[in-house]
Parts: structure tokens; C-alpha cells; sequence
């Protein structure tokens, strides 16, 4: 049997790309609800060749649904999780408003797919810069334990949504027919030419939310309560893909051949042999493979290595995580009403 998909921020930048990685993965569904909010009621949208209307979030267009994918806002989130729960539905949240709720599972499926057996209808997909980096240290700590772990990010403007996207091509433009640069929206500061080391808001110790999610959620992914971590999350003038600088410490040993011959094993991983060949946002943009290079030993510690990972955030950051975790909910027939295929 195949399930009733709802998909709830179908007009935003994760929702677009959702539509799309949905048609190539051939993704089984009975039935698709496209919903946004009231502004996007009546919008026509493609999927597989077909026009479909864009309909309001509402109970009624939420019925007979059995898995939610829900990319909106945190607000959005909180709003329709606790309806899918009650209503026997799945709803998988790409926001944070669940990723460290003790009874959500947080999914990479490559890493740790199984947390997704003690689901209790919401599972939530870790942060774009989560995802990759939990790949990778996955792979790395096959070779030996992690020790300690710092990175910093270059975050593409898509992560923040359709409308930072619009603002950095707006500023692009006036800059290009050197026209006055439109004031800014919806960052602090102009992001065209420019870097901002804040994304999202300040909370603990003068750290930004960004930041302790990417701890707090490869901690959870990895099944690492304890790791040490720290991160410096950045925002840079670049529309598509996210891009990490990462410092590992591990407890023994782990020689670089080891670590390339893991990530080769990691599934989703990519990974350069080269420390001269690199991978860069633009060349990694349109798939949803995770893209490590530049492996090289840090000698500042014992045990330690340095590199750099880029990655599609709207696609494996996003949507194909979401679609991934969908598909093996239903291989292991843990979306409730729809039998295993
Ligand atoms: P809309 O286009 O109608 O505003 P992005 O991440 O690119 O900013 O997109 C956010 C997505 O979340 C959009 O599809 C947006 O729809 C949707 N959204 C915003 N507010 C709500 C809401 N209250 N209910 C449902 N969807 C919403």
C-alpha cells in the first residue's frame, strides 16, 4: 500500500527541491496535498508532470495524510506535530522544534537508521551542517574513538530560505549595475561581499542556536552524550551548499589511509584521496552526495586530523534526508496504516 503524502511548506526553498527529489527517487505515494500557508492558496505547482494546487495547513487538508514532511518554521512545526500524533500519521520536521525531544528520533539513515524503531510519530532530520558532518565523523570513528571535535561553517543563504536567497540576488544585482544595495532584510548586515560569524540567534555561553545544534545533534546522532565540541557557524555570500572546516582529535591512532579507506565504506560519502583536489559548493550543488577532501594530519594534537566537507544543504541537508528516512520507514513498515511494500 502506498501512503497519503502531505507536504507542508511546498512553496519554500526545501519544499521546491522535496518535489523534485521526489520524482527522481520514484518516491510511492497514493495521493500528494501540497500546503503553505494562506498566501499560497491556489498556487499551481509540478510534480511528476502534473499540475497541483496549493492548499491551506488545515485539519481538513492534513486528513487521510500518513506521513507529513513538514519545512516551515519551528511554530509550524509545534503546531501540526502533536495533530500527526494523535492522528496516527508520521511527520517528519525538518525544523529544530523536536530534534532534541527524548522521545523524537533525530536521523541520518546512513548512521543510524534503527533509532527510527522507537518513533512515536514525529522524527525529526538533524540541521543542514549536521548531517554531513555526523557522515563523516561516523566513518572517522571506525578507525578510533573520537576525542574532540571543532569546526567551523560556510553556510549558504538558502539554508536561511527563499527570501535570504532573493536578497543576496537582489544585492548581487546592484552591485552589478552599480545601482545602491537595497537594505537588508532578512540578515543584520548586507551578505553580498560580505561574512557574517552568526547564523541564527546568541543563546548559551555566547554561543549562536546554530552552533549548539550542531553539538547537541551529532552528540544525539552519534550516541555521543559526552563528545567535546565546539563550532564557529558562519554565513556566507553563496546561494547553494554548505561547507565545514573540521578539526578531529581522536583517542589512538588513525592514520589517513584508515580514514579515507572508512569514508569510502560510509554510504553517501564521497571522498578525495588527494589532499590537493578539493570539492567546492558549486561543484557539489544538485546531489546528494556528502563530499569530504582535503584529509590532512593536525599537528597541534596527538591523534588528529583536519578536513573539509561540502554538501547540497537543500538536498542531503534537507529533502533527501526527509525522503530517505521516509523510504526506510516504510521498508521497515514503521509508518502506522501503510503495510510494508
Ligand atoms: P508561504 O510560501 O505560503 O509563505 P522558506 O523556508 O523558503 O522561507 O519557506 C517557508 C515555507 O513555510 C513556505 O512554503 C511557507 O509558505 C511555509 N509557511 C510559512 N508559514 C506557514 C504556516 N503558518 N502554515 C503553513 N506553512 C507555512
Amino acid at each position: 500500500m502506498e501512503p497519503v503524502v502531505a507536504v507542508i511548506g511546498a512553496t519554500g526553498a526545501v519544499g521546491d527541491v522535496f518535489l523534485r527529489v521526489a520524482e527522481q527517487r520514484e518516491f510511492p505515494m497514493k495521493q500528494l496535498k501540497l500546503l503553505a500557508s494562506p498566501r499560497s492558496v491556489g498556487k499551481q505547482l509540478t510534480f511528476r508532470g502534473q499540475q497541483i494546487t496549493v492548499e491551506d495547513t488545515t485539519e481538513r487538508t492534513l486528513e487521510r495524510a500518513d506521513i507529513i514532511f513538514c519545512s516551515a518554521s519551528s511554530a509550524v512545526s509545534k503546531q501540526w506535530g502533536p495533530w500527526a500524533r494523535a492522528h496516527n500519521a508520521v511527520m517528519i520536521d525538518d525544523g529544530s522544534a523536536y530534534r532534541m525531544d527524548a522521545d523524537v528520533p533525530l536521523v541520518v539513515p546512513e548512521v543510524n537508521g534503527d533509532d527510527l524503531e522507537w518513533h512515536k510519530g514525529i522524527v525529526s532530520i538533524p540541521n543542514c551542517t549536521t548531517t554531513p558532518l555526523a557522515m563523516a565523523l561516523n566513518a572517522m570513528r571506525q578507525v578510533a574513538p573520537l576525542k574532540r571535535v571543532t569546526a567551523a561553517s560556510y553556510q549558504a543563504v538558502t539554508g536561511t530560505g527563499a527570501a535570504a536567497a532573493a536578497e543576496l540576488q537582489a544585492q548581487l544585482e546592484a552591485i552589478g549595475r552599480h545601482e545602491p544595495i537595497p537594505a537588508p532584510v532578512v540578515y543584520p548586515v548586507q551578505i553580498a561581499g560580505n561574512v557574517l560569524p552568526q547564523v541564527d540567534d546568541f543563546d548559551e555561553d555566547d554561543y549562536t542556536k546554530e552552533e549548539l545544534k550542531m553539538r547537541n545533534e551529532t552528540r544525539k546522532i552519534l550516541h555521543l552524550d559526552d563528545l567535546p565540541f565546539a563550532a564557529t557557524c558562519v554565513r556566507v555570500p553563496v546561494m547553494l551548499c554548505h561547507s565545514e572546516a573540521v578539526h578531529v582529535e581522536f583517542t589512538a591512532e588513525a592514520p589517513i589511509p584508515r580514514i579515507i579507506d572508512a569514508l569510502r565504506s560510509q554510504a553517501g560519502v564521497e571522498v578525495s584521496a588527494d589532499p590537493k583536489v578539493y570539492m567546492t559548493p558549486l561543484q557539489a550543488a544538485g546531489d546528494d552526495t556528502v563530499y569530504v577532501s582535503r584529509i590532512r594530519r593536525d599537528p597541534t594534537v596527538e591523534f588528529g586530523i583536519v578536513f573539509w566537507v561540502v554538501t547540497d544543504n537543500l538536498r542531503k541537508g534537507a529533502a533527501t534526508n526527509a525522503i530517505q528516512i521516509a523510504e526506510e520507514m516504510l521498508r521497515r513498515g514503521l509508518v502506522p496504516g501503510v503495510s510494508k511494500p
